[in-house]
């Protein structure tokens, strides 16, 4: 009797606990416990029934098809056409075919047995000039309408980004694209005609990056923070047009996606190192996070360009503010948050010397620092640190009110030029990473899908066709531009299938049976690029291979508790990708 009672109490006292800490939770942010890190050893589990799988891709880097049915020019087109900006100075003018491919695409997606496909839009296909009164074109927004329903008739959920970087030209030139305020209401007009168009079915996400790609100004450090100011504010504008609008009888979610890689402090019992490693989060994923979920941007941000604005001279700071006005409108606007995701760093503070023009790099006084011990398959920025991830997911998780979190991106690239499908690299980056997440999923982090980053080899940005992360291979040279699965493809749908990794028996099978098959493809694909080359002289158009291969592939029964059948709509900022990790990099040991 007694002890019932005591039992009853405690229940009741956790029950309270629970609410209080809830309530705390709204508002106030935990701590990030920055001494803790504890990578563990790989953790055997499977994710909630629910959790979202999937894949990803973007329009200028698939798609092709650059001037075709009405499209207008992006800054892409037009940077990529300059002599000397892409390695081999090669474009985005055919890529994969994406757009003529829509069907074998969606062949690939379903052996995969994705939830979701991550697409996005190019705005200048579907309005040329970029403005919606001037001009319209049908047959682009036919195009997005044709695929998006091709995808809900095979089941996989189309996520829709609004914007992956291809800004219409036309803008750039005529206005200075992001770096002028009246791009708020263009965006606005085209993510309405989105939703209008396509957000009965589909969903919506949009990215921007400032840095070293198109429209390939030197803006300095006024322009990246700039244009962040008017993204912030078309995110905002465009949240808002959709929950007024459209949310009532599409019942879709709005969310932002922003791309940043984890800072661990080098010391992290300094609390020089501890801030310097806050720093660089808050100046990545902070400074657009922050707005949105808090209100403003990051204290320590605005302490530091102040502080250098005032240095330089400058009667204000750098970094734009926001009235009182519009840090309520901008707050909360964000139905959940998009995280991509590459790599860490190691980061200690380091003082920059005075600087007349001072920049967004040289702003957080940090320096970042790799071990040379982490693997590095692909480019010299992406080391392969899985327990970064969780580490930046707890982050997100006290910062941010324990937010609702998509994984948009995550993937590794190879740099080999000859074809290599035996992408075992790949394989262990995949299981860190998603064997993290799961770890972060019990930590509380409030995570409900994952996205490969990406389907296929494409269009790497000023990298060209020299960066692979696709799941499939691509023969660029090939002008049917073939796709062959890597043994990444197999992998994945296992981990796909089985939600998780059930035990170590099983997910070491996996591995072995990727391998094999790879081995196999890879045969065929040395055999096919001799066919491939009669093919271009005699214009005979072959079946290529990459069904018989998958056919081999033992398809285990798919698990459909991850189906959705509602999609969801995002907006997506993708802020500081590659760009970020090309300076200030020093080797540890
Ligand atoms: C790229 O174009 C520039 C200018 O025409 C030329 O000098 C350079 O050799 C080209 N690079 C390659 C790899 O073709
Ligand atoms: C888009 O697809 C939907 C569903 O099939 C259809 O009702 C609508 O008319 C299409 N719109 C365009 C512009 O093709
Ligand atoms: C900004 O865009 C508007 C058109 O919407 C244009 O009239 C104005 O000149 C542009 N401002 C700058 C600084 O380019
Ligand atoms: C979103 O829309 C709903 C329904 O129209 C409204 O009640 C709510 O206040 C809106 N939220 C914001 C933050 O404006």
């Amino acid at each position: 009797m007694e002890l019932e009672q005591l039992l009853r109490m405690r229940r009741h006292i956790l029950r309270c606990w629970a609410v209080l800490v809830a309530l705390l939770g709204l508002s106030v942010a935990e701590d990030f416990p920055w001494t803790k890190n504890n990578p563990g050893s790989f953790y055997y589990g499977t994710f909630p029934a629910g959790f979202l799988w999937g894949v990803g891709s973007s329009a200028y880097q698939t798609e092709g098809a650059w001037d075709k049915d009405g499209k207008g020019p992006s800054i892409w087109d037009v940077f990529t056409h300059r002599k000397g900006k892409v390695v081999r100075n090669e474009t985005g003018d055919s890529a994969c075919d994406g757009y003529y491919k829509v069907k074998d695409d969606i062949q690939l997606l379903k052996e995969l047995k994705v939830n979701h496909y991550l697409l996005s839009i190019s705005w200048p296909r579907i309005m040329p000039t970029g403005i919606k009164a001037e001009q319209l074109n049908e047959k682009g927004i036919q195009f997005y309408n044709d695929t998006i329903n091709s995808l809900l008739e095979n089941n996989i959920t189309p996520i829709v980004s609004l914007y992956h970087w291809d800004l219409p030209q036309v803008l750039q030139e005529k206005y200075g694209g992001w770096q002028n305020i009246s791009m708020i209401n263009y965006f606005n007009d085209y993510a309405n005609l989105c939703f209008e168009k396509f957000g009965d079915r589909a969903v919506a996400e949009k990215g921007y990056e400032t840095g070293e790609h198109a429209p390939g100004l030197k803006l300095g450090s006024c322009g990246a923070y700039k244009a962040a100011h008017h993204i912030i504010k078309t995110h905002a504008k465009v949240w808002h047009s959709y929950n007024n609008t459209w949310r009532r009888e599409q019942r879709g979610m709005v969310g932002i996606s922003l791309t940043s890689g984890w800072g661990e402090p080098v010391d992290p019992h300094s609390q020089t190192d501890r801030d310097a490693a806050e720093r660089y989060i808050q100046f990545h994923l902070g400074w657009f996070a922050n707005p949105i979920y808090r209100g403003d941007y990051p204290e320590v941000m605005k302490n530091y360009v102040g502080k250098k604005s005032a240095q330089q001279g400058l009667g204000t700071s750098r970094l734009p503010t926001f009235s009182v006005q519009e840090k309520t409108y901008i707050k909360g606007t964000s139905d959940f948050l998009g995280i991509g995701h590459f790599t860490t760093r190691y980061v200690l503070q380091k003082n920059f010397p005075f600087l007349q023009v001072s920049s967004y790099h040289t702003d957080h006084d940090l320096a970042e620092l790799v071990d040379p011990n982490w693997p590095a398959p692909g480019p010299k920025w992406l080391y392969s640190v899985p327990w970064g991830f969780r580490r930046l997911l707890n982050f997100i998780k006290t910062q941010y009110g324990n937010p609702l979190i998509y994984v948009t991106e995550n993937g590794v690239s190879e740099t080999l030029q000859c074809p290599q499908l035996c992408d075992e690299w790949r394989i262990q980056y995949l299981k860190g990473y998603i064997n993290e997440i799961l770890k972060a999923l019990n930590d509380g982090v409030n995570v409900k899908g994952y996205t490969a980053w990406s389907l296929l080899d494409k269009f790497e940005w000023n990298k060209g066709f020299s960066e692979r992360f696709g799941l499939y291979h691509i023969d660029f040279k090939n002008k049917n531009k073939p796709r062959y699965p890597k043994a990444s493809v197999d992998y994945y749908k296992k981990i796909i299938s089985a939600n998780g990794f059930p035990n170590q028996r099983e997910v070491e099978n996996w591995h072995r049976k990727a391998m094999d098959t790879c081995s196999a493809t890879h045969q065929h694909l040395a055999a096919d690029s001799l066919i491939t080359h009669m093919e271009m002289v005699t214009e005979i158009v072959l079946p290529t291979i990459f069904t018989l291969c998958i056919l081999i592939i033992l398809v285990p029964k798919q698990n459909l508790a991850g189906r959705s059948n509602c999609s969801f709509c995002s907006l997506t900022i993708t802020n500081i990708k590659h760009s970020s990790f090309n300076s200030n990099i020093t080797h540890i040991h």
